[in-house]
């Protein structure tokens, strides 16, 4: 297993705080593929090329099992170190570089889908150092984000904006605090849904997941800030949990349908998890795509495939054998 440094477990974690642990996925992971009999050998990394490649010589592993999300504190490093395994020739889990590299780009990846007539939201980026000019075709109110983070990095009550002024304020902000372009997007008011898929070639699309805020009060926006992401008060507060969404048979088979096709548009491969809105008027929208997204035990993407009656050992163990099947040389 591929890991980075802080988020290598403690040898004995008797004791500590199992849920809250920062930790935890590495720790469901590892404990959950030795009681299958896995041998599992983990190396903690943060910039270190060489003991990695050291470390694949002497252990010459199966497979590497990557929990990797950026390198040598580089965000989009984390589909070069995929391209290093797959240089070296090692079989590894989760997505392939190229899939990385789409999926990463929040306007390329929506170019590409627009292209095939997958509903996103309307938008333009603004490059820093660009002055804010809004088209035609979008109208107040829009959300700002940075066009690379992930995990909600940088979203706010305040990225959602009502008018030039405070459009022009966020851009600025994301442009001098995280140092990337920023996007800016249509709003989307409406509910907040996830979609598990697994697969290379042949798909599996998990149950439909649905985040609802109940506690948020009417004056806040409700979407999945970085304090709502990271901070389970802020969730307690907010009454934020998710669950299998509740809609008509026709909607669930249109967003598991849209899904698929994003995985596929995008080179997605091993396992993602697609982010869309339901806006009030019943018309889906995909936000973005999340290559390798958070498999602790007890998470969203492990319930929603409990729910298709896919046990957590054997959604890691399909992780591993759609890893193994990898072909870096497809070039379709
Ligand atoms: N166009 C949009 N309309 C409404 N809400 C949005 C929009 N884009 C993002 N959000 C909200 O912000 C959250 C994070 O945005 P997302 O594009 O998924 O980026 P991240 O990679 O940080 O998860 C979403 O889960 C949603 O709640
Ligand atoms: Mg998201």
């Amino acid at each position: 297993m591929l890991a980075h440094k802080h988020l290598v477990p403690p040898t004995d974690p008797s004791g500590i705080d199992l849920v809250n642990a920062e930790w935890k996925m590495e720790y469901d992971i590892i404990v959950t593929l030795q009681e299958q009999g896995h041998k599992v050998e983990l190396l903690g990394v943060d910039d270190d090329l060489l003991k990695i490649h050291q470390t694949l010589a002497r252990l010459q592993p199966n497979i590497v099992f990557n929990l990797m999300e950026s390198f040598d504190g580089v965000t989009t490093f984390d589909q070069n170190l995929v391209s290093y395994l797959e240089l070296l020739r090692v079989p590894y889990t989760g997505c392939n570089p190229r899939g990385m590299t789409l999926a990463r780009d929040k306007s390329l990846s929506k170019k590409l889908l627009a292209y095939h007539k997958i509903p996103v939201p309307e938008f333009f980026v603004v490059r820093p150092g660009q002055k804010v000019a809004v088209p035609k075709n979008l109208t107040f109110p829009l959300i700002v984000k940075s066009l690379f983070y992930e995990a909600s990095v940088g979203i706010s009550q305040a990225s959602v904006v009502k008018n030039i002024n405070q459009l022009k304020n966020r851009v600025q902000f994301i442009h001098n605090t995280l140092e990337t372009s920023a996007i800016v997007e249509q709003f989307i008011d409406g509910r907040e849904l996830y979609v598990g898929v697994i697969g290379n070639e042949k798909l599996q699309v998990l149950p439909v997941w649905e985040m609802v805020f109940r506690r948020m009060p009417d004056n806040r926006w409700r979407i999945a800030t970085e304090q709502i992401k990271s901070s389970a008060k802020h969730q307690k507060k907010y009454g934020v949990t998710t669950y299998q969404a509740r809609l008509p048979n026709k909607t669930i088979d249109h967003i598991q349908h849209l899904a698929k096709q994003v995985y596929q548009v995008l080179s997605l491969s091993g396992y993602a998890r697609i982010d869309l809105r339901l806006d009030r008027q019943g018309r889906v929208f995909v936000l973005e795509a999340n290559p390798n997204p958070n498999l602790s035990y007890g998470e969203d993407f492990a319930e929603s495939a409990e729910k298709a009656k896919i046990s957590y050992e054997d959604l890691l163990e399909r992780i591993i054998q759609l890893g193994l099947k990898w072909d870096p040389e497809r070039t379709s």
